[in-house]
């Protein structure tokens, strides 16, 4: 089965200082998504944006909102999120220890899902993939952690890898697999080969000298993957 490959680069190695332009310098260089990364200083120890600033950027943006909330409140601030133009929520599945977490997770996916947005859990590295494993039929996507949430520019986890395998292979999941961390032209192409079709990138694309060249450089990846 062929499924869509997006390119998503994570603003949060984008240019604080300009936000909404740097952004529209990945709409221009062909990117998909636009990967927000919201930190509470709490879930991770980084602080990074509201959603005043979702709200500020749809109303400059064209590309879709992928909302990847790091933090340990998403049930009360999800629908703020959503209010304010994201395309897509994703949270923790570490947060789902408890059967008041797990409620408070199937009303806000029920939410997502009312509004015509993309439901999301994700999965830290330590974290094991069965985890997700009863949530898989009201999930639009599932996100892989390749490093340990919370910065931008750290090295990609190889081992996660399997976790993407398990997902396709034996749980048949067949919604969009995004991974987060560490990705570049060296090891997108791993992901891809695992069964992933979402790619993230902060560093190897705000940071590339030309970000048109480097995305095109990703799907030729993948694109040889699939071939
Ligand atoms: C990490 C974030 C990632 C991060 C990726 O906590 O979830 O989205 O921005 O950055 P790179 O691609 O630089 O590893
Ligand atoms: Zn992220």
């Amino acid at each position: 089965m062929s499924r869509a490959s997006i390119i998503a680069p994570s603003l949060l190695s984008a240019d604080f200082a300009r936000l909404g332009e740097d952004c529209l310098r990945a709409e221009a260089a062909g990117a998909d998504w636009h990967h927000v990364d919201v930190m509470d200083g709490h879930f991770v120890p980084n602080l990074t944006i509201g959603p005043a600033v979702v709200r500020a950027l749809a109303r400059v943006l064209t590309l879709p909102l992928d909302v990847h909330l790091m933090i340990t409140d998403p049930w009360t601030y999800g629908p703020k999120f959503l209010e304010a133009g994201a395309a897509g929520i994703g949270f923790h599945a570490e947060l789902l220890v408890d059967d008041l977490a797990r409620s408070d997770a199937r009303t806000l996916l029920a939410e997502v899902e009312r509004q015509g947005a993309r439901r999301c859990i994700a999965i830290n590295p330590a974290t094991p993939v069965d985890v997700v494993r009863p949530w898989l039929d009201d999930l639009d996507m599932v996100l892989v952690m390749s490093v340990v949430p919370g910065f931008g520019g750290q090295a990609f986890m190889p081992d996660v890898l399997d976790k993407v395998r398990t997902l396709r292979d034996e749980y048949r999941f067949e919604g969009d697999i995004q991974m987060d961390g560490g990705i570049s032209r060296e090891t997108i192409g791993l992901c891809a080969e695992a069964g992933c079709n979402v790619f993230v990138a902060g560093s190897a694309l705000y940071g590339a000298s030309c970000m048109e060249t480097e995305i095109d450089e990703f799907r030729r990846v993948v694109a040889e993957v699939a071939a």
